[in-house]
């Protein structure tokens, strides 16, 4: 009989997903490995949860040609923690209990004797815990926020960077026409690593981080440098965590059962107010990108990314090396105990070089 090992995909999802599934199965479908076969549970977990259980088996003729494709063939969910699983009362309201017990039982009833969990630091704080309860387990980190430890990069990252970068390159040309000031919010949660690299590779006159409390009269100073007898432009790159000195980031608690993070989006339109109020007098427009930087095509190097990512998560099982991640260091694809990756959030260091070459680019931070 064949080796289990089960793959599932938890947490927002992001461009490359695909690419590590389709590198697991080309993995263990080649060689000496072949006496494993790959199984896939849908919707992270829950495919495991679910009765009768939704667990298909990965193979070639369902994993040809994905790594092309945007999202997650065996879909995915940030609602259904293993140790805070909702279940709903007989009344209608909703509790949350631990099933880790209930999830390593059917897992014992499915043969399988590995799991990677490919996911971002929600998904690995869970692999930790499992791996501590005795679970074979292996994390795949995954995130276009790439804040997560560990690793210096996660696939993802640079597809929604690239996305972010081409709509802003088409908003430089309607704000110069206009005369206007472009703000454009991208995702990131508490950290500011999209928002970055896009003011980077865009040449944004502004770019607001979390790492950066702004101040908002400095914007507008600098706003107002751009402008002369009434012409002239600017483009703001504002993250979504991002926020005021003394203030806090524009954040609400969701109201869908089982979702634990606070849902962040649409400060561009509160900055925007706040810009107002500060006198700033040129007309201001704002443009939210949303998911947009999460959906599609990854780029040629997240597939890389992706698809290295999932040979070494197979190496791993096979050397046995579980409670770790994978990830890349200094150009090197590596294993890190999962304990350090969710240890801590890897934020943008305000003394890094990056910060440091943005600032000599002229790139106002607001502060
Ligand atoms: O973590 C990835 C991410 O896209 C964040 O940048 C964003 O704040 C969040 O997920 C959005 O989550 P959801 O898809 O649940 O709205």
């Amino acid at each position: 009989m064949k080796k289990k090992v089960l793959v599932l995909t938890g947490g927002g999802d992001c461009p490359g997903l695909n690419a590590v599934i389709r590198a697991i199965v080309k993995f263990f479908g080649n060689g000496n490995e072949k006496d494993w076969q790959v199984l896939g549970s849908i919707e992270a977990f829950n495919g495991v949860f679910a009765d009768p259980m939704e667990v298909i088996e990965l193979n070639g003729s369902n994993t040809a040609g994905i790594h092309v494709k945007g999202g997650t063939i065996i879909k995915t969910t940030n609602k259904g923690h293993p140790f805070n699983y909702p279940i709903q009362n007989a009344d209608g309201t909703w509790t949350e209990i631990d099933r880790s017990d209930d999830l390593i039982e059917r897992l014992n009833k499915l043969g399988v004797e590995a799991v990677i969990n490919i996911g971002g630091d929600g998904s690995q704080t869970i692999s930790q815990k499992l791996f501590e309860k005795g679970v074979n387990v292996i994390g795949v980190p995954k995130t276009i926020d790439n804040d997560l430890s560990s690793t210096d990069f996660t696939f993802g990252f640079r597809t929604a960077v690239q996305i972010a970068t081409d709509s802003f390159d088409k908003l430089v040309t309607t704000a110069e026409s206009h005369d206007r000031v472009m703000i454009m919010e991208v995702m990131g949660r508490d950290a500011g690593w999209i928002a970055l690299h896009t003011a980077i590779a865009g040449g944004a006159e502004v770019c607001l981080i979390p790492e950066i409390p702004y101040d908002i009269d400095k914007v507008v100073n600098r706003i107002n440098q751009r402008y002369k007898n009434g012409r002239g432009f600017a483009n703001i790159v504002i993250a979504e965590g991002a926020k005021p000195k003394d203030g806090h980031a524009y954040a609400q608690k969701s109201q869908e059962v089982g979702y634990e993070n606070r849902r962040l989006g649409g400060i561009a339109f509160r900055f925007s107010e706040e810009l107002k109020a500060a006198g700033c007098k040129a007309d201001i427009r704002e443009t939210v990108l949303g998911h947009t930087q999460r959906g599609g095509t990854p780029i040629a190097d997240d597939r890389v990314l992706a698809t290295l990512f999932g040979i070494k998560a197979g190496q791993m099982v096979l050397n046995q090396e579980f409670g770790k991640m994978v990830a890349i260091k200094n150009n090197s694809i590596v294993s890190v105990p999962l304990k350090d990756a969710i240890k801590e959030y890897k934020f943008v260091r305000t003394d890094s070089f990056e910060i440091e070459a943005a600032r000599r680019m002229g790139i106002s931070f607001g502060d």
